[in-house]
């Protein structure tokens, strides 16, 4: 299938199946703001615990916390993000139109011959390297790009344009202050490392992962879950020894490139993308790119931050931020290697690779389906209880199993339409199990399993469904 019509497929699927939908749709929708319907926010949720309890639960040394969104105002000028944090923007006076200037630019470069556009994009790099507006204004004009929608080439100067979001705090106008909605997980984890390293008598090298949401103020948002608004983030900050920051970036481009692989999903289907250009606090950066279906794209940074952040927090709070190492005998700023994923994009990148459309046809009839192969620890529901027929006593012992299995797993009971079309139904939703309970189930205690993957079916005891799903979709 060509891409653009595998995005729009699964757009589609998500929407048809409760994985995904447009936020406020009755009102024609928010632009780049999405809501999780019943399956999306399952499948969203056991991700997240999966990459909590991988960080948590299996390094000793990891621990979490839930920092609020909400933070002093200090925070972010202490973090470059109220100086820095924008991007190059440019209107078109007649469409009032407003876009990035890389994006517009790559998006010209598009449609030119490989030459052309490798020049074209050599000369963007430098001169946004060198924060040249002008340059990059010249330079749209003299490649007579133009807007879109009103097919001109009238543009404004180009402006840096912050990407947080504010808000006022305090009852009264006079008495608020302006806040800013985070824009980043991390600085919640970087003003509380003290907090977490003394009262959790935490040894360097440790870790403090955080899940929650995010807010950019995204001019260009596109790309469906992929760049939005508010999306949720999974970060961890692991604090080590000034000097040995190279071997433990190292160390975690290693390990969270093992978790992707972990989900199911093969190794060409990712690739590290070193930055080149690196933002003002690190040392060393790099991308984990996923082959969406618009191509290679950023799915998780792995970033050395030295000890920029920290030091920072340091002279802007006046506290100290240090840490006494025992074995060396010394007091120093840790320096740290972040992991930052994009929770929102992990579940579009498990989309991606689960979505299936299967021709079935045999020479005697046509037939296909659609199917989410999607890893059994991650599924929204583990099992669906089906009986053959909704007389003869069947949807009772269906219903019984339903609850014996409830404290153990999420399950799906269905008594209505063909067991045929019941399947297809939960091959969409990507359930990796079916049990179907049956006449022979009355006589001798066994049901049928069917397989989402293979479709494959095989008689099991009814005593060994619980613990035969638990085996197949446990996370570790
Ligand atoms: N603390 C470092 C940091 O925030 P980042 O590269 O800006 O680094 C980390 O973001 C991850 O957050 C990205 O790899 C991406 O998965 C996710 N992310 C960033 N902006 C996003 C957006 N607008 N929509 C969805 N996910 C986003």
């Amino acid at each position: 299938m060509a891409n653009e019509n595998k995005l729009q497929a699964i757009i589609g699927h998500c929407k048809e199946y409760g994985y995904v939908f447009q936020s406020s749709e009755i009102y024609d929708g928010l632009s780049a703001v999405y809501d999780y319907g019943q399956n999306g926010a399952e499948l969203k949720r056991n991700i997240r615990d999966y990459w909590w309890r991988s960080m948590t639960q299996m390094h000793e040394n990891i621990v979490g916390i839930d920092a609020a969104i909400f933070m002093h105002p200090t925070v972010w000028k202490a973090s470059g993000h109220v100086d820095n944090f924008s991007d190059p923007m440019i209107d078109n006076k007649d469409s009032k139109k407003r876009y990035r200037v890389d994006h517009l630019i790559e998006a010209h470069a598009e449609t030119l011959a490989t030459e052309a556009k490798d020049t074209l994009l050599a000369q963007m790099d430098a001169l946004l390297a060198n924060n040249d507006f002008a340059g990059l204004k010249q330079l749209i004009e003299d490649n007579k790009i133009k807007c879109g929608v009103s097919g001109t080439g009238n543009w404004t100067d180009v402006r840096q344009f912050n990407l947080m979001f504010s808000t006022q705090v305090g009852s009264v106008a006079e008495e608020a202050s302006e806040i800013y909605l985070r824009p980043e997980t991390a600085q919640g984890i970087f003003v509380n490392f003290l907090n977490v390293q003394k009262t959790g008598r935490m040894k360097i090298p440790f870790g403090i992962a955080q899940t929650g949401k995010a807010f950019r103020n995204e001019i260009v948002a596109r790309g469906f879950i992929f760049r939005m608004r508010e999306f949720e983030q999974m970060e961890m900050q692991f604090f080590v020894r000034p000097g040995t920051q190279k071997e433990w970036y190292e160390y975690w481009k290693e390990a969270r490139m093992k978790w992707h692989l972990s989900l199911g999903i093969p190794q060409d289907s990712y690739r590290f993308h070193d930055h080149v250009k690196l933002a003002h606090y690190a040392d060393a950066a790099c991308d984990i790119e996923y082959d969406f279906p618009m191509g290679f794209k950023e799915v998780e940074g792995v970033h050395s931050r030295t000890d920029f952040d920290l030091t920072e927090h340091q002279k802007y709070s006046g506290k100290k931020l240090t840490y006494f190492d025992t074995d060396i005998n010394q007091h120093y700023v840790p320096y740290v290697i972040e992991t930052s994923i994009g929770l929102d994009r992990a579940v579009m990148m498990v989309l991606s690779h689960a979505y299936k459309e299967e021709d079935l046809s045999t020479p005697e009839k046509q037939d296909s389906r659609v199917v989410l192969s999607l890893p059994p620890m991650l599924a929204p529901i583990k099992l669906a209880v089906l009986p053959l027929t909704k007389k003869d006593g069947l949807p009772e012992l269906a219903r019984e199993l339903m609850e014996q299995c409830k404290p153990y797993f999420r399950c799906f009971y269905e008594e209505k339409d063909a067991i045929g079309k019941r399947y297809r139904r939960q091959d969409a939703i990507g359930t990796p199990f079916c049990v179907t309970i049956d006449h022979q189930t009355k006589e001798d205690q066994t049901v049928t399993i069917r397989y989402r993957d293979s479709m494959l079916q095989e008689r099991i005891p009814l005593a060994a469904v619980i613990d035969l799903i638990i085996e197949k979709t446990k996370m570790f």
